[in-house]
């Protein structure tokens, strides 16, 4: 499929991920921990009933200077083993007040790099949570790792703490490209850690890439991409390089090196979609990709697949996340809280007995109905007014009126071939469409018509 040059010039424009909505710029210092404490105790009385737990360990061992996640520096042991009393601590501070007959659908570990710090303090916390939490069957405990720092003996760890899905920062498997941003190569060929993976019971591997990185071209990139459906990973996703080096000053760097041209960058991510699409992938939202038999595809198919910050589930397994560890970010039904980002000061404050949020959203009724048509559309590629109002209890009239509705814009997205509109209430995205898919929930957002503020470009 070819995407014509004007759209990209006109559609490349800086519109928020949609990761959440209200996006993560809404959130403020006014919401205090207090707050936060009131919104666990609310959230037992809202939906979705599942908890969903997030712990984040910061550390890392080196820098890459792409990095574009709250990772910190460290490899002073005391400090770790101080962040991670606190990381136990904050649990058994959120689950006095969580209703006990609520369940645990999903536990995910991210970073910074969770498995920079010692196995067995990951396993403590996962038997903490065990013994104080009863789960759903069959819950997705999750874990990201970066592969340089796995070998066989840390990932039966990994296995025996009861962890069944992995997530491997692969990045680019040419070494020059990682060298060339400051990052380690797997020591071990990541084939063979796949396969260890897969020959537990019930585990699924996901693997990360980056496109848009210094040395990398369409013909770099798209090999990298061969070798990924050779090893088979049941989940893949490609990121876009995000370039935001007013908030990551390392991320410079990559300037000087020489950054791919937006065509390029583009390039390489048409040649992976249509690797993976014809290797038996089907791709989900606009980055990720899933066996096409995987229950993410499936869910896609029926239009019930959800997304939370731990990344795109079903329905099944979504639930409010409670976040644990600097920056973490608890998203409730109606509030949205954010821990502090230096991990020292993190430890500080749970050491106090306190929450550590450092800042937080409270969502109101009218931002729960622009979610719920952002989410619909980022998610399933697809949102009909009518069912929102229904769900909302609402007219479609009144939906549009909240979501600011544009019959003109619409009109040009559907002109620009990116979706189709029936009826004026339903929306589909076209193939062409899923490449703009940010710019499209932008359009139903009421704040950012089209694309202002200072976020990344959407291609
Ligand atoms: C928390 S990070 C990585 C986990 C682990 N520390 C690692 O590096 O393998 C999760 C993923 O975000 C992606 N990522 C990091 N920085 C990015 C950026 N600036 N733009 C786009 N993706 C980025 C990478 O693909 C990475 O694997
Ligand atoms: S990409 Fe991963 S390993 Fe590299 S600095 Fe960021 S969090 Fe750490």
């Amino acid at each position: 499929m070819e995407i014509p040059d004007s759209l990209i010039t006109k559609y490349n424009l800086p519109v928020p991920r949609y990761t959440s909505y209200p996006p993560a710029n809404y959130f403020h210092s006014n919401f205090t921990a207090d707050d936060y404490k009131e919104a666990i105790i609310n959230s037992n009385g809202e939906w979705p009933e599942n908890i969903s737990l997030y712990i984040h360990i910061p550390f890392c061992t080196k820098l890459c200077y792409f990095c574009g996640c709250n990772s910190h520096l460290t490899r002073d042991q005391n400090k770790i083993q101080q962040y991670i009393d606190a990381v136990r601590k904050e649990i058994l501070m959120v689950k006095m007040l969580l209703d006990p007959s609520r369940k645990v659908s999903q536990v995910h570990w991210g970073g910074g790099t969770p498995n920079s710090i010692p196995a067995d303090m990951i396993r403590g916390i996962m038997e903490l949570i065990k013994n104080n939490f009863s789960f759903i069957a069959d819950p997705e405990i999750a874990i990201e790792c970066h592969p340089a720092l796995l070998d066989e003996s840390y990932t039966d760890q990994l296995i025996a703490a009861g962890f069944n899905r992995f997530s491997l920062g692969i990045q680019d498997f040419r070494k020059d490209v990682l060298d060339n941003v400051n990052r380690d190569s797997p020591k071990i060929p990541v084939e063979d850690i796949v396969s260890q993976i897969k020959s537990y019971d019930g585990t699924g591997v996901n693997l990360d890439f980056i496109y848009g990185l210094p040395f990398q071209t369409k013909k770099t990139f798209s090999d990298t991409i061969e070798k990924a459906v050779q090893i088979s990973p049941d989940r893949l996703v490609t990121f876009s390089y995000a370039h935001v080096p007013w908030i990551k000053k390392a991320q410079k760097i990559l300037e000087s090196k020489g950054l791919p041209e937006a065509k390029e960058k583009l390039g390489m991510f048409k040649a992976g979609y249509k690797i993976l699409t014809e290797n038996g992938y089907t791709p989900i939202g606009l980055d990720h990709y899933a066996k096409n038999e995987d229950e993410l595809s499936v869910a896609l198919k029926n239009r019930k697949l959800h997304r939370n910050f731990q990344g795109y589930c079903t329905r099944e397994t979504t639930g409010q996340v409670y976040a644990f560890g600097a920056t973490g970010i608890s998203q409730l039904e109606s509030v949205y809280a954010q821990n502090e980002k230096d991990p020292y000061d993190y430890t500080d404050l749970i050491d106090k007995g306190t929450f550590a949020t450092g800042k937080g959203y409270r969502v109101n009724r009218k931002e729960k109905i622009i979610r719920q048509v952002i989410t619909e559309i980022m998610c399933n590629e697809y949102v009909s007014l009518e069912e929102t109002g229904d769900i909302f209890n609402l007219p479609v009239e009144e939906i549009k009126n909240i979501l600011g509705f544009s019959e003109k814009a619409f009109e040009e997205l559907a002109d620009d071939g990116l979706l189709t509109i029936k009826n004026g209430v339903i929306f589909k995205v076209t193939e062409t469409g899923r490449f703009f898919i940010r710019n499209i929930a932008s359009e139903f957002d009421p704040q950012l018509k089209g694309g202002t503020g200072r976020f990344s470009r959407s291609l």
